[in-house]
């Protein structure tokens, strides 16, 4: 089973596209809710939490663990590979590994939460993978973007001038690739494709699950993994919008949720 976690509903995102890439194998999904959201919190708090969902996982069956939140890739993805004998995968590395790819003037940007940005993990990501230094990375944190998301304000015009207004300074620099290192952000693509104008390469953290199936097929974990239906899905808090949600970032409504406090089943 593959376990997939988030701070609440972002994180879906991943699991749409895991849905399509891998429709054969079992899902199981935890969305911290009641604790949601992780970019505003300090990193021991991230990661927390995040050790707890990923006992939970563990209990319930996962084989395998993809932090789909950029903000606890960013603050627990190493603390957690060490705790945990399973194979931990997050969203960061992917997303990094496409960026240096992509980009021809060597200036990447990143947008990401306050959390993520300040991590300065993509920083040293971007050390790893381009040791000699050749790419300029410029980091924005965008904070209003997860709550104009949730509220649906995606379309309208205050959301394009707030876009305008966290994005005026990467413009600037001329970067030729964008990471939105923020699992809500996906649903801003065309707004902020739209600000930084189409010559800008947009890296999607979301979309990095050809990057993972391809390391997880690299270490033969697929084969060892259980397939069926049955996906399960549970969060720390079931707030009355969960299903609207649910649809816009999965695209499909789910229903008969089940919520789980953590504290009590561990
Ligand atoms: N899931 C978080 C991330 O990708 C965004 C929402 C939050 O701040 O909890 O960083």
């Amino acid at each position: 089973m593959i376990g997939i976690f988030d701070s609440g509903i972002g994180g879906l995102r991943v699991v749409k596209e895991v849905f399509e890439k891998l429709p054969l194998y079992k899902v199981i999904y935890f969305g911290d809710l009641a604790r949601s959201p992780y970019g505003t919190k300090s990193p021991k708090t991230v990661i927390r939490f995040s050790r707890q969902i990923a006992h939970f996982l563990v209990q319930k069956g996962a084989q395998v663990i993809i932090i789909a939140c950029n903000t606890a890739s960013a603050h627990a993805a190493e603390v957690l590979k060490k705790e945990f004998s399973i194979p931990i995968f997050e969203v960061i590395t992917p997303a990094v590994k496409k960026a240096i790819q992509k980009t021809k003037n060597q200036k990447v940007g990143l947008i990401g939460t306050w959390s993520t940005i300040e991590s300065q993990a993509y920083q040293k990501s971007f050390k790893r993978f381009d040791p000699e230094g050749k790419i300029q990375l410029f980091a924005q944190a965008c904070p209003l973007f997860v709550p104009l998301v949730e509220e649906n304000f995606i379309h309208r015009p205050e959301t394009k001038k707030i876009a305008r207004y966290y994005l005026r300074a990467l413009k600037h620099q001329g970067i030729d690739t964008l990471i939105l290192g923020c699992t809500h952000y996906s649903l801003l693509k065309k707004v902020i494709q739209n600000v930084m104008g189409k010559k800008v390469e947009l890296i999607d953290s979301t979309e990095v699950v050809d990057d993972i199936l391809a390391e997880m097929a690299q270490k033969n974990l697929l084969s060892q993994l259980n397939k069926g239906f049955g996906h399960q899905f549970y969060f720390s808090d079931v707030p009355r919008n969960l299903e609207v949600l649910s649809q816009r970032f999965l695209g499909q409504k789910l229903s008969h949720l089940k919520q789980i406090d953590l504290d009590e089943v561990l």
